[in-house]
C-alpha cells in the first residue's frame, strides 16, 4: 500500500473519496437524505458506501485524532473488502497523524502462515492538503511510527516455534546493521559469567537457549539517556505450575515487552532523535521438563537478591530482575522504562485497553500520562504502598516471587521489580503493564486481532518530545 501526500487541487485522482461526517454535520450535508435513506447516521465507527457517487461516509463523534483513528481504521477495512485500487482523504495537521495510524494500523494483516494470500486490489491511498509543506514532517513521522509499530507486531504474532530466543538476537542484528546501532548479545556462558541466574532458572527447561540482548542508538551529544528493559517471554507455558490448556493459547504474546522496545529503538534510528537510547531484552523460554526450575527452589539473582520460587508462572520478574540489574550496571540512564506482559491482575484492574504504568516518580507518571492520551495510547496509574510491599517477604529467603496475597497482583509484581531498582534510579523508573494492551482477540480502535504494538506509539512520541 503506497500512502501519498498530494496538494488538494489535484483532482479526481483517484477513484473513492473519503468523507468524515459528525452527526452534526450530517445534519447540513448536502446529501443528507440520502445519506439517511442508506442508513447512515454518522455515528462513531459506522461507515456507508455509495459506490455510483464513488464515495465511503465515515462517522465520527467529534472532530478529534482518537475519533478519527478509529473510525478510518473501519473504512480502510471497508475498502480493503472491494476491488477499488485508490481512495483519496482530505487531511489537516489535527488529524493527519490519526488518519494515517487508522489505515496503516486499522488495515493491517498478518498473512505470514495463510496458504491463500488473498490479493489487494488498493494500491494507493493519497491524503490531500491545501499545505504539502507544513504537513510533510508530520507525514512521513507518522509513517515511521506505525510502520515500526507494525514492525513489532509482527514478531508478537509470530508462533512461538518460529521466533525464539535466538529469532530475537536474529532480528537485533539486523537492525543493528540497517541503522549502525551497537548490538551485544549474551548466550548463556555469558549470562553465568554474568551472575544472572534467576533468568537463566526460567529458561533452563527449553531446548532454546537464553539470550540477553542489548542494543544501542548513539547520536552525538544526545539530550538525554534512555534505558528501555522488554520481557521477552518467547513462550510462557507457566513452567511446572502450569497454566490450563486455556490460559496458554496467546502465550507466544508473552515476548510483547521485547518486541516493543525493538519497534521503538526502529522508529528513534528512523526519526534519527538526538537521544541515546539503550534497550535490553530477556529472551528466554518458560517450558517444563526434568530440568525445569521449580516452586521451591532459591534463585540468586545477579545483584545476590536470593528470591524463593512459590510460582513458576511469575516468571516475567525472574528474568527482569536480572535484566533490570544488568541494565542499570552498564548504562548511567536519565530514565528507565521497562515494558512486560506481567500480569493477568493489571487486566482485572484496568480492562483489556489500558496499559498499568508504575513507578515512584509522580511527576514522571502525569508525564507519560499526558503522553500516552495525545499518542492515543491508554494507561492508568496503579499506586505502590508499604502494605502490599509486605506481602512479598519470604520467610526463607531476601524475598518471594509472588506475593502472599492475591488482591493487587499488578502492584505486587510492580513492586518485586522495584526491589531490583537501585536507589539512585527510584524516581528515573517506570514499570509498563502491558499484559492487556499488547494483544486483542477482537479489533477495537486501530487495532485488529493479534499483537497491538502496544507502547510504540507512546514511547515514541514521549522520547519526540523530550527536552
Ligand atoms: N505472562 C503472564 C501474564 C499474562 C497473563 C499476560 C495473561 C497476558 C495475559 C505472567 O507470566 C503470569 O503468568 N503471571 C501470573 C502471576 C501469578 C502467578 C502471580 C498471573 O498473572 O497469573
Ligand atoms: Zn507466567
Ligand atoms: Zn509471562
Amino acid at each position: 500500500m503506497n500512502i501519498e501526500l498530494i496538494h488538494n487541487d489535484i483532482k479526481d485522482i483517484a477513484e473513492i473519496s473519503v468523507v468524515f461526517l459528525t452527526p452534526k454535520q450530517l445534519e447540513t450535508h448536502k446529501k443528507a437524505k440520502q445519506f439517511k435513506k442508506a442508513g447512515f447516521t454518522a455515528s462513531q465507527d459506522s461507515c456507508c458506501f455509495f459506490h455510483e457517487k464513488a464515495l465511503l461516509v465515515c462517522g465520527i463523534e467529534d472532530e478529534n485524532p482518537d475519533d478519527f483513528r478509529s473510525s478510518m481504521a473501519v473504512g480502510i477495512k471497508a475498502v480493503k473488502n472491494t476491488k477499488y485500487s485508490s481512495i483519496s482523504i482530505d487531511v489537516n495537521h489535527k488529524n493527519i497523524q490519526a488518519i494515517i495510524e487508522g489505515i496503516v494500523l486499522g488495515g493491517y494483516e498478518f498473512s505470514q502462515y495463510k496458504s491463500k494470500k488473498e490479493k489487494q486490489s488498493l494500491k494507493n491511498i493519497f491524503l490531500r492538503t491545501s499545505n504539502i509543506e507544513k504537513l510533510q514532517k508530520t507525514f512521513e513521522e507518522a509513517i515511521i511510527v506505525a510502520e515500526s509499530t507494525c514492525f513489532t507486531r509482527d514478531i508478537v504474532n509470530t508462533a512461538p516455534d518460529d521466533f525464539t530466543p535466538a529469532s530475537f538476537a536474529k532480528v537485533a542484528k539486523q537492525l543493528a546493521k540497517e541503522y549502525n546501532l551497537e548490538c551485544n548479545i549474551l548466550d548463556k556462558k555469558e549470562l553465568k559469567k554474568e551472575k544472572m541466574n534467576a533468568m537463566l532458572s526460567v529458561g533452563r527447561a527449553s531446548r532454546h537457549e537464553s539470550k540477553l540482548i542489548h542494543l544501542a542508538y548513539k547520536p552525538k551529544n544526545p539530550k538525554k539517556i534512555i534505558t528501555l528493559v522488554g520481557k521477552g517471554l518467547t513462550y510462557d507455558s507457566g513452567g511446572l505450575s502450569l497454566k490450563p490448556a486455556t490460559s496458554m493459547v496467546t502465550m507466544k504474546m508473552d515476548k510483547s515487552g521485547g518486541a516493543t522496545v525493538l519497534g521503538i529503538i526502529k522508529a528513534v534510528s528512523e526519526l534519527k532523535l538526538d537521544i541515546e537510547l539503550h534497550i535490553f531484552i530477556g529472551a528466554v523460554e518458560n517450558m517444563i521438563g526434568g530440568d525445569a526450575y521449580k516452586p521451591d527452589d532459591v534463585l540468586v539473582a545477579r545483584d545476590k537478591t536470593t528470591i524463593e520460587v512459590r510460582n513458576t508462572d511469575a516468571e516475567g520478574r525472574l528474568v527482569l530482575a536480572d535484566v533490570l540489574c544488568y541494565a542499570q550496571d552498564k548504562v548511567q540512564a536519565d530514565y528507565i522504562f521497562d515494558f512486560a506482559t506481567l500480569t493477568g491482575a493489571c487486566m482485572v484492574a484496568l480492562g483489556q485497553y489500558t496499559t498499568g504504568i508504575m513507578g515512584h516518580s509522580n511527576e514522571l507518571k502525569h508525564q507519560i500520562f499526558r503522553t500516552a492520551n495525545k499518542s492515543g495510547e491508554l494507561v492508568g496509574t496503579l499506586p505502590f504502598n508499604k502494605h502490599l510491599k509486605k506481602l512479598l517477604k519470604s520467610n526463607i529467603a531476601d524475598i518471594s516471587n509472588v506475593a502472599s496475597k492475591p488482591y493487587g497482583g499488578a502492584i505486587t509484581a510492580g513492586l518485586f521489580l522495584d526491589h531490583f531498582i537501585k536507589e539512585d534510579n527510584k524516581n528515573k523508573w517506570l514499570h509498563f503493564d502491558i499484559a492487556g494492551s499488547a494483544y486483542t482477540e477482537s479489533d477495537w480502535d486501530c487495532n485488529v486481532y493479534g499483537g497491538t504494538g502496544a507502547g510504540v506509539r507512546m514511547m515514541t512520541h514521549y522520547l519526540q518530545n523530550l527536552k
